[in-house]
């Protein structure tokens, strides 16, 4: 096998971690009392999720996570991100509380303290309870309010035993892909009409870290997917559309939570609430967090509407869907580097370049930055023996773990890594047919095989280590 030459080495306090989601992994929707969430319901529509495919069964992690905690603990990792699912805990996303949903977190969380994994939770990753949902969703006020409640009551049962906490998980893809382009649930296509969603997920930050904080709980950070936004092209048009690109997709979700304030070049956009309606919201939003996750997969090209009409294209698409073509950008794709399974682009440098911007943009705003995702889809199965050779993710991997230590010698206070994800998943509106894992899942007769890219992993880990 072709082994880099040298293993990618980070601080010697550096945390490794693997990352998962509740609804990708778990299965087991309608046992112990779960209620139905926005992506049940989404999975049920004819037509949205490739194959058919849904999170009923998932991994079955539900039933399998004592094998799993047993495949974290041969890796070594320092800490585990999964998610709570506020419909196992609260089913009907306010008022009573399910015990045995409390039994299934008590039982893993325990497990993974009895393993020396220290358990990092995610409150939310995008399954929402669907009474909310069928109420407005996101697009409600109100379902921020009834999250900073369920923080309040996962915080007041786990605070004791859970040492680092993570509000919600990326409200850019939510906003965008679930109440924007449609592609995600809830499945709705506003355009533009989606960023009030925005809003009120970022209203759900503040109150969860509040809420989080008065029942004891400490070392609280949110996990916002960021993507370097680059102009296809030196023309004014070009640029302003990825400079309106990068507001929406990275700032609006960054700059309130780390300044209190939303890009300016946004202000025709936002919710239209009252001054001071905003400024108390605001408030709340950049309540203090201590640390900011970042989930890198690679960057976007943005050029001005018309661009692929102009280029004798198809039509212009984000992740393989037709994109609202009255949209003011178009997403372009990058050419030159090498491409995932899922035609993503790899970009390692781009990486760097991010961190960069986020130490150039907030400067000493920037608390300590931890990467709750990044990692690439790579279809490999097992061969003959039972082998996954799955080098494409090592050299995935490898390349970002070093584009992380060169933004850690440009200065940026880079504390961690959890790399998506620890086992092939449901990979939501792709299905299983992308499989981001270390570990290898036959959906069928649910095996779990650890990959190449696992054992490369673990002598990372080793190695830096090592060091100390
Ligand atoms: C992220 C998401 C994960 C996972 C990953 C790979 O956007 O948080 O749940 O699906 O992408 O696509």
């Amino acid at each position: 096998m072709n082994q880099p030459p040298t293993l990618p080495l980070l601080p010697s306090d550096f945390l490794w971690g693997v990352s998962t989601a509740a609804y990708q992994i778990e299965g087991a929707v309608a046992e112990d009392g779960r209620g139905p969430s926005s992506w049940d319901a989404f999975c049920a529509e004819p037509g949205r999720v490739l194959n058919g495919d849904s999170g009923e069964v998932a991994c079955d992690h539900y039933h399998r996570y004592p094998e799993d905690i047993a495949l974290m603990a041969g890796l070594g990792v320092d800490a585990y991100r999964f998610s709570f699912s506020w419909s196992r805990i609260q089913p009907a996303g306010s008022g009573a509380v399910n015990p045995l949903g409390l039994d299934f977190y008590d039982r893993l969380v325990d497990g993974l303290l009895a393993a020396g994994i220290t358990p990092s939770p995610t409150l939310f990753h995008w399954d929402t309870p669907l009474p909310l949902e069928q109420a407005g969703g996101w697009l409600n006020r109100e379902t921020a309010l009834r999250f900073g409640e369920y923080a309040g009551i996962v915080g007041e049962h786990f605070a004791d035993r859970i040492p680092r906490w993570i509000t919600i998980n990326e409200p850019v893809v939510l906003t965008m892909l679930g109440y924007g382009a449609g592609i995600q649930a809830p499945g709705l296509q506003l355009g533009f009409d989606a960023l009030p969603a925005a809003h009120n997920l970022l209203l759900g930050h503040g109150l969860a870290v509040r809420a989080l904080r008065a029942a004891g709980a400490s070392n609280i950070g949110v996990a916002n997917n960021h993507a370097p936004s680059w102009a296809a092209s030196e023309s004014p048009a070009d640029q302003q559309a990825a400079g309106l690109y990068d507001n929406i997709a990275n700032w609006i979700f960054a700059d309130p939570i780390l300044t209190g304030r939303y890009p300016e070049a946004l202000a025709g956009l936002l919710p239209d609430a009252p001054a001071e309606v905003l400024e108390h919201d605001l408030a709340i939003i950049s309540s203090p967090i201590d640390w900011y996750g970042i989930n890198y997969y690679n960057p976007t090209m943005v050029a001005a509407p018309g661009h692929s009409a102009s280029q004798g294209d198809g039509p212009a698409l984000i992740d393989g869907h037709e994109l609202d073509a009255s949209l003011p950008f178009e997403l372009v794709d990058i050419d030159g580097y090498p491409r995932t399974d899922f035609d993503w682009p790899v970009v390692p440098d781009a990486f760097t370049e991010l961190l960069v911007s986020f130490k150039e943009r907030y400067g000493d705003a920037l608390p300590p930055v931890y990467i709750t995702e990044n990692g690439a889809a790579i279809n490999d199965g097992p061969d003959a023996a039972g082998r996954v050779e799955d080098q494409r993710r090592i050299d995935y991997t490898d390349a970002h773990l070093r584009a992380i230590a060169d933004a850690i010698d440009a200065g940026v206070d880079v504390r961690g890594y959890f790399h998506w994800s620890l086992m092939d998943n449901f990979e939501w509106a792709v299905g299983n047919s992308q499989r981001f894992g270390l570990v290898h899942t036959d959906f069928d007769t649910q095996k779990r095989t650890p990959k190449d890219s696992y054992h490369w992993y673990r002598r990372v880990i080793e190695a830096n280590r090592g060091q100390a």
